[in-house]
């Protein structure tokens, strides 16, 4: 086989073999093939496209180029939950410990940030001497002790995924629904859990700008899930404006903290009922959505959700100090306060833009090996549909350096439209994807 004839193939639009495909995949890991010729392949791809065949065929193939890790040494149904990406997404963080709470294995390996999107490790690793890295034997102690685990995924989970995505990024290739698909589902499918959750992101601040796309994504991720044996199901959630009010690591996790004592924002608040609801659902821990949302407001009102997160902290090394007394968490020099000089209707605060403005501050990763600043990041005191007067507070910059902060402060002034009332209310989720279709809300 000659990788030429495949970019040749792939170049005049017809469909790769599977025999092509995991050829590519294979020597392209193991050093055989040079990045040139793959950055044409992908182009190709990324122009032509690939079918479902070819698509699940690229997802077994990443699966296949490195370890993958057995669960079933830990009791129970055990569920995952993976976002496309946005902008200020705590939810892992306050989701898991409710599932855990409820009794259901919520075991997860996550990823860093990249970007303008945030990575759950990097926020755990506000919490001092708290541990991302654990042997797969730590994780599945933990996750039958206390039925939570949230890790880093170790070196060889999809080592063909780490190599694509790294030459995705440097290539204008990453927005295919193809290579997206098989890049996310590979992770979640060589981590042995029994249901998983998708929660496919859709606006401003997500891959997917528009919905009828970010349903196709949808579909094509829970078929790949499906055909692998696993409960699939997605939803497909706003993010037109970042999630919550909090962008930025230590930021998050105080924001995460509140939302489990019952006092974090709405949406978020939302969006872990919506996906937790169904996970309980999948794990068959209760039979209807309405009963999961019962039992998960229960165990947030009763403290047990909160104290699973401490106790999450606490198997995994770090402080519990750091939950019990937020303000002990990483906190910036200086706190800017951006205020509205027009008055009306938040109409749009384009989620993207707000999160390149959190990676200005030092929130997140420009490249794999920057340094992050823990502290910095933005609080957001208005969302779209919110009214707004002259003077009023839109958004506190938590910065350390000065002249960074005060550029912030004018692109997030910038990025705020007030004007009249938006004629359509927001939706939080705009429908589901399962195995027995597509239900829109
Ligand atoms: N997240 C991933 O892990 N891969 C993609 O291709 C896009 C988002
Ligand atoms: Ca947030």
């Amino acid at each position: 086989m000659r990788i030429y004839d495949i970019i040749k193939k792939k170049r005049d639009g017809e469909e790769l073999s599977t025999g092509e495909i995991n050829y590519f995949v294979h020597d392209y890991t193991n050093g055989n093939i040079p990045d040139y010729q793959i950055s044409a392949l992908l182009m190709a791809i990324f122009l032509n496209k690939m079918n479902k065949r070819e698509t699940l065929d690229l997802t077994k193939a990443m699966v296949n180029s490195g370890d993958t890790v057995d669960l079933s040494n830990i009791d129970g149904i055990k569920v995952d939950k993976h976002s496309t990406g946005g902008v200020g997404d705590t939810t892992t963080i306050v989701l898991g410990p409710m599932i855990a709470a409820c009794g259901v294995p919520f075991v997860k390996m996550s990823g860093r940030g990249l970007g303008h999107t945030g990575g759950t490790l990097d926020k755990l690793e506000s919490i001092k001497d708290f541990k991302v890295e654990l042997s797969t034997e730590e994780f599945i102690q933990n996750s039958n002790k206390i039925k939570i685990s949230l890790c880093s995924q170790t070196a060889n989970i999809t080592p063909a995924d780490k190599k694509f995505y790294a030459l995705r990024d440097v290539t204008a290739t990453v927005e295919n629904l193809s290579l997206i698909a098989s890049s996310i589902m590979s992770k979640k499918l060589a981590i042995g859990s029994d249901a998983i959750i998708l929660d496919v992101k859709v606006g401003s601040g997500a891959f997917m700008k528009n919905i009828d796309d970010a349903i196709v994504l949808a579909k094509e991720m829970v078929e790949i899930g499906i055909g692998y044996g696993r409960e699939t199901i997605a939803l497909v959630t706003n993010m037109d404006e970042p999630l919550g009010n909090a962008v930025g690591n230590a930021l998050e996790i105080k924001e995460a903290i509140a939302t489990l004592q019952g006092q974090g924002p709405e949406d978020l608040y939302e969006l872990c009922l919506e996906l937790g609801s169904r996970l309980l659902v999948l794990s068959k821990r209760v039979e209807d959505e309405k009963e999961g949302r019962t039992l998960l407001e229960e165990k947030v009102e009763s403290g047990a959700a909160y104290e699973k997160l401490l106790e999450l902290v606490k198997y995994q090394g770090g402080d519990v100090k750091f939950i019990k007394n937020p303000e002990l968490l990483p906190s910036a020099k200086y706190i800017l306060e951006v205020k509205s000089d027009s008055e009306g209707y938040v109409k749009s605060l384009n989620a993207e833009e707000v999160g390149k403005v959190a990676l200005s501050l030092g929130a997140g990763r420009e490249t794999m090996d920057s340094i992050i600043d823990l502290s910095a990041g933005l609080v957001l005191n208005k969302k779209i549909d919110d009214k707004v007067n002259i003077g009023d507070t839109l958004a506190y910059i938590h910065c350390n350096q000065l002249e960074k902060g005060k550029e912030a402060k004018e692109k997030i002034k910038e990025l705020y439209v007030i004007g009249n009332k938006n004629t359509k209310a927001k939706k939080l989720v705009y429908g589901i994807v399962s195995k027995e279709g597509t239900e829109l809300f």
